[in-house]
């Protein structure tokens, strides 16, 4: 039997009791052992709850105790997470984690101790909550070389765009409905200004690519600007609006960014509605393929994590770096990214339109009847950087956002 401990009681980590309970006979015949828990870290007690039982409020109780063979690490947070989880890698014990902020931040020494100590340090849960995309990368796709994923990784952003999109409505009046139904945090600035998709998309990128990217190096923007006259523009254009994490190799340099962008029908990621994550990867070999699922939630982030319990169990003394080597990868300057971008600006269109074109040439305008004294326009492709210098000649541009048709 292999017992295992689980460090936080909340959404996540009642999930993985709750799996491994209700499919205790599958997971054990997969894993080849049967796995229990016999501790729940929390500082709250649970009386009248069968779990009780397995409570504990003391961390040296867990990492002290030598049948404790797998931490469950739900708790979320770099602090005490980081700690805990390094001293059970030390004391020889296989970690399983769902949380993307140590992951982003402490993964690659994390890893390093893992191997050093050959147990496993698992976070397939971390990005995209229960699509399997982590071990697929790192495992099934070891013969390609990856030169793009692009991702809609917040449930609750993606939410909040396709219910304002849905109902018309603006940013502060669906955030505050979506807190209400549980869809987003009383403090939902980690999601809403792009934090979240952005520490995530930095350990896609380091698995892809091979070498250390530090999340504070990506360009994030979250999605409190967007407003309802963008949505109708972007209907009037048959698109959408999807916070993309992303990052490409363009010419042997690596570009990363977080930011709104405009997608079309032709894009695999113009359908991803609601609470749903996907993440597109271009491969040499493989050429496109897209994981789609549930990005959040208690039983789909959990059964990912008893994937790793199990994995962990099956290959114990498995640790390896996962191809994530600790050299930094320098990003290149997202302002060299090349894009059409959209754009509000107030005013006339009829007598503002020939300085628009004499500064960024040919554009696609439209003027909506519903949104009235301005006018958007698409321009064609240039680098940011271009785009931002034809843009300081103008004093009454309202908003942009970079259009990936
Ligand atoms: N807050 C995250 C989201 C949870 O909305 O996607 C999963 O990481």
């Amino acid at each position: 039997m292999i017992q295992i401990a689980v460090l936080g009681y909340g959404t996540v980590g009642s999930g993985v009791v709750e799996v491994l309970n209700r499919n205790q006979e599958v997971i054990d015949r997969r894993a080849g052992e049967e796995i229990r828990v016999k501790y729940v870290l929390d500082l709250r007690d649970f009386p009248g709850d069968p779990i009780q039982e397995k409570i504990v409020h003391d961390y040296n109780v867990i990492v002290n105790d030598p049948e404790i063979r797998v931490v469950v690490e739900v708790m979320g947070g770099v602090k005490p997470a980081y700690d805990f989880v390094k001293r059970a890698l030390l004391a020889g014990k296989s970690v399983c984690t769902s949380n993307k902020e140590l992951v982003a931040q402490h993964g690659v020494e994390l890893l390093d101790i893992a191997m050093k100590q050959k147990v496993n340090f698992l976070f397939e849960a971390s990005c995209g909550g229960g699509i399997p995309i982590i071990r697929p990368m790192v495992t099934s796709l070891s013969g390609d070389v990856i030169d793009e994923i692009s991702g809609i990784l917040n449930g609750t952003t993606n939410y909040i765009l396709s219910e304002m999109a849905a109902e018309g409505a603006e940013f502060d009046v669906v955030l505050k409905e979506a807190q209400q139904r549980g869809y987003a945090e009383r403090n939902p600035a980690s999601d809403v200004e792009g934090y979240d998709a952005c520490r995530k998309i930095a350990i896609l990128s380091s698995l892809a690519y091979g070498r250390n990217v530090d999340f504070q190096d990506i360009h994030t923007e979250g999605i409190t600007k967007i407003s309802s006259a963008d949505i109708k523009y972007a209907n009037a254009w048959g698109a959408s609006i999807k916070l993309l994490a992303t990052s490409r190799v363009v010419d042997g340099k690596v570009y990363a960014m977080v930011s709104p962008i405009m997608l079309d029908a032709n894009d695999p990621l113009y359908s991803v509605n609601g609470v749903f994550n996907a993440i597109f990867v271009h491969g040499d070999m493989l050429g496109d393929a897209m994981f789609y699922g549930q990005g959040a939630g208690k039983l789909p982030t959990a059964t990912a994590v008893v994937g790793d319990v199990v994995e962990a169990v099956r290959h114990p003394h498995d640790g390896d770096m996962m191809g994530w080597s600790s050299e930094k990868l320098e990003l290149a300057d997202y302002k060299e990214l090349k894009f059409r971008f959209f754009v509000r600006m107030k005013g006339s269109f009829t007598e503002s339109l020939d300085k628009v074109e004499a500064v960024f040439g040919n554009i696609d305008a439209k003027v909506l009847a519903q949104v009235s004294g301005e006018f958007g326009f698409i321009t064609e492709k240039m680098t940011e950087a271009q785009y931002l210098e034809k843009a300081a000649r103008f004093d009454n541009i309202l908003g942009m956002i970079r259009v990936r048709f």
